[in-house]
């Protein structure tokens, strides 16, 4: 496969990084993963506008981040991905310099990584539902900044994966945040209740894109805190994200959520979600 790094399009295999990267030894980074739908890359913008904030509130040297989806289009395109499912990774950290906590001189240049790689929706998954636990949001309070930091949510998803589970749903203080890799809605009469947009959680692309929907099908919505409590009464819940896409939650294994099947207000968020992302050919 073909990667990008650092203006340049290389061999994936050829890849190399300094051991001073401060991604490497501070997690001093941020990234996004886009999905691409037959080579349609979606909400590239809404992406790469997410990295520049995340970049100013880390004060990195470089914010704009806009020819990244040129790099991105390039990728699919040169890695023969155009035809099905894909999905981008891009990657930023604060560069290469000798290890001390402060930051490097202002001219050290950010590290750049981009690659792109096939992607299998999860079509089970997002047919019959999922089955969720809760763990303690253990991490810090920038959520919003989608860092490469993100051990305690791979300790919570491998507690899923153990547990039989497919996500974790972080729960801070009785109330829940988010999942490890994805947004949360809930449905109480009829009406869809995502968590705030605030610091406990990552603005997710997909999380917008399913709150516009909402209006565009007149589904009620709000963005309200839902409590533990509330959720074990949801009628529906589901996860949102790149690639959960809307995902249908079942049981929540350690509480007391439980529901047989799908119900009415996903599958016509679903619908509209393939709708929105475009036309898909056959057999794909
Ligand atoms: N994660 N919350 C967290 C903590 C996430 O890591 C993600 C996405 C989301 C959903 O955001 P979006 O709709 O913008 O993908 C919510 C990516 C896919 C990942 O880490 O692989």
């Amino acid at each position: 496969m073909i990667a990008y790094l650092n203006g340049r399009y290389l061999d994936k295999d050829e890849v190399s990084v300094s051991p001073d990267d401060r991604g490497f030894l501070f997690a001093d980074g941020l990234y996004e993963v886009i999905r691409s739908y037959e080579g349609r890359l979606f909400e590239t913008m809404a992406h790469l506008d997410r990295m520049s904030y995340g970049a100013r509130a880390l004060r990195f040297q470089r914010t704009d981040f806009g020819f990244l989806g040129a790099v991105a289009e390039t990728l699919i395109a040169r890695n023969g991905l155009a035809g099905g499912d894909a999905t981008v990774y891009l990657q930023v950290t604060r560069g290469a310099a000798p290890r001390t906590h402060r930051f490097p001189p202002r001219e050290t240049p950010l590290t750049v990584f981009a690659s792109a790689r096939f992607f299998t929706p999860h079509a089970a998954e997002m047919e019959h539902g999922v089955d969720v636990i809760l763990v303690p949001d253990l991490r810090w309070a920038r959520c919003d900044l989608k860092t490469i930091g993100l051990l305690p949510n791979v300790l919570a998803h491998q507690e899923a994966m153990d547990a039989g589970a497919s996500e974790a749903l972080f729960e801070r203080g009785g109330v829940l945040t988010e999942g490890t890799h994805s947004n949360v809605f809930a449905v109480f009469g009829g009406e869809a209740v995502t968590p705030p947009r605030t610091n406990a959680i990552l603005g997710g692309i997909t999380r917008s894109v399913v709150l516009d929907l909402c209006r565009e099908l007149e589904i009620p919505v709000r963005e309200e805190a839902i409590t533990v409590e509330q959720a074990r009464r949801a009628e529906e819940i589901m996860i949102v994200g790149t690639t959960v896409e809307v995902t249908p939650v079942l049981r929540i294994l350690n509480d007391s959520f439980r529901r047989t099947e799908p119900g009415p207000v996903v599958r016509r968020l679903q619908a509209a979600l393939r709708e929105r992302v475009g036309p898909r050919s056959a057999g794909s």
